[in-house]
């Protein structure tokens, strides 16, 4: 054997780390070397030499894991990081450039976590025809090393996160479907994406609420979803207050947000109209909750009508300014955007909303209530120039396009500037076209409704789920604002 790979193997020995020789033609590529063996990339521990700052170090990582280098620089209080050259590795190591050895004396030696996932991993030795089998529990015993978590070793993780929620104020109605819902189903089924979907049930008690309707309301949200076509294989679904860490993240966000800041938000001045006897704390708060919701998963991306951007914002700040303070790496959360962003009210004026009266259609409501709601929304003439058309027979008109397309509503464009719109006649078009879409989540709900129990541990797995990832999130902030 050649010596220098002997002696290699002997100081191995010597710190206690088992590996196995293998033997193998001249091969400088470590794919080359791993198919040689029958194996992947994903069983390899390449040693990464690299340059931070001044100094040089070495990472071990298993196979094609991507190092996050924001992170790693970070870990090591650098500036600057980077791989080191072919002549730097040669200089400083005295090994050939591409047959690094896990253990390179004299330099310190970080060992991502993820390579514990397997129990034996092939690394180099400084010899192009010698490759060890390292046993991985045995690694940690190089002198000084230190495990660290700078990479992307799992599929999902490698996924962007999603979290949205919906109050549970009352049943959901279209707004809330075509701006919120829709678009929580075409991220569902979208494997590049992780999803998580709550109902904000915590958020409700920042407005005037009965506590048995909260108890049920908490509980009908989940099952709406369901109905609407999410689904626990895909997504996790839970309940706000089952995952406690959201509130404690919530306080720790409120540290760096001023009371200014929230008294000017379009949202908090909306709220306060119309309950002003409930200018609460807890409503001066809800932006910064939300901002909860969303970080404690690191999401990046929520489905959320068009009203919700001014609470998104604040989301962006907050994650900028914990990271900034923190050292901590918040996503700025964006929101994606549906086609139903903004659902008017049927009464034409502003959105369709569960706390104006006359504005709304549920999700749960048969042909006939459509068709009176719709019996109810406000007409014209049927007849003139397009811009001056009222707005109610806009609203009607989005409401036409959202639910009969495009087309069907040039048609009526262009009746309204010739012979004239029969309203009886769109109503009821459009009250058929709506029941279409909602007959199945109602046929799907009356079946959840009579199985209680698997709604039960759907909601319970859920809110186990979503609480491991909302815990590490919490314990990191905790130790980076020294709370723990
Ligand atoms: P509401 O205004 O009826 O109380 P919520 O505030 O609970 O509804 O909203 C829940 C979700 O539904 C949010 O994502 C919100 O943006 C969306 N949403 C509510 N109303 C509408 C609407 N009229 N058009 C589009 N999206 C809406
Ligand atoms: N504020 C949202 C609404 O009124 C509900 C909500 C609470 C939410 N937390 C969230 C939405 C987190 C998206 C993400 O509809």
């Amino acid at each position: 054997m050649d010596n220098k790979v002997k002696a290699y193997s002997e100081q191995l020995k010597e710190l206690g780390i088992e590996h196995v020789i293998l033997e193998h033609p001249h091969l400088e590529k470590s794919e080359e070397v791993q198919g040689y063996f029958g194996e992947t990339i994903e069983t390899a521990i390449p040693s990464l030499f690299m340059k931070a700052d001044n100094g040089y170090i070495v990472l071990l990582k298993k196979g094609n894991d991507k190092v996050d280098l924001k992170r790693f620089k970070k870990i090591l209080h650098v500036q600057d990081l980077r791989f080191a050259t072919k002549e730097e590795f040669e200089e400083n190591t005295n090994l050939p450039f591409g047959a690094a050895r896990a253990y390179i004396e004299g330099f310190p030696t970080y060992i991502d976590e993820g390579i514990f996932a397997k129990e034996y991993l092939n690394g180099g030795t400084g010899s192009f025809t010698y490759t060890f089998k390292y046993k991985t529990a045995d690694v940690k015993k190089i002198p000084h090393a230190q495990i660290i978590s700078v990479t992307v070793h799992d599929a999902n993780s490698s996924t962007k996160r999603v979290l949205s929620g919906i109050r549970a104020t009352g049943r959901l109605h279209l707004g809330n479907y075509l701006g919120a819902v829709k678009g929580m189903l075409a991220l569902q089924e979208d494997p590049n994406y992780e999803t998580l979907y709550m109902v904000a049930d915590a958020h409700a008690v920042t407005t005037p609420y009965v506590v048995e309707e909260l108890r049920k309301n908490r509980r009908e949200v989940i099952i709406d979803y369901l109905a609407a076509g999410l689904d626990p294989q895909k997504s996790v679904l839970f309940q706000q207050a089952d995952v406690p860490e959201h509130l404690e993240l919530a306080f720790y966000f409120s540290s760096v947000v001023t009371i200014a800041r929230m008294q000017h938000l379009p949202t908090f001045k909306d709220k306060v109209k119309q309950y002003p006897e409930h200018a609460t704390m807890a409503l001066l708060n809800y932006p910064i909750l939300m901002a909860s919701d969303i970080l404690v998963y690191k999401a990046g991306l929520v489905p959320v009508g068009i009203d919700q951007e001014p609470h998104l914002e604040v989301s962006r700040e907050i994650a900028r300014k914990m990271n900034q303070e923190y050292d901590l790496d918040f996503p700025e959360p964006v929101r994606f955007k549906t086609k139903g962003e903004y659902v008017p009210s049927l009464t034409g004026e502003g959105k369709m909303s569960k706390s104006v009266e006359g504005s709304y259609i549920n999700l749960t409501d048969d042909l006939e209530t459509i068709k009176s709601k719709l019996a109810k929304a406000p007409t014209d003439s049927g007849k003139g120039r397009l811009n001056e058309i009222s707005s109610g027979v806009s609203s009607l008109l989005t409401f036409v396009q959202l639910f009969e397309g495009e087309e069907k509503r040039k048609k009526y464009e262009d009746a309204y500037q010739k012979e004239g719109i029969r309203y009886g006649d769109l109503k009821r078009e459009l009250a058929e076209a709506i029941f279409k879409e909602l007959e199945p989540i109602q046929k799907k709900r009356k079946e959840l409704e009579s199985d209680p129990e698997k709604v039960n541990l759907i909601i319970k797995e859920g809110n186990e789920k979503a609480r491991v990832i909302a815990e590490k999130t919490v314990k990191e902030v905790r130790e980076k604002m020294g709370l723990l």
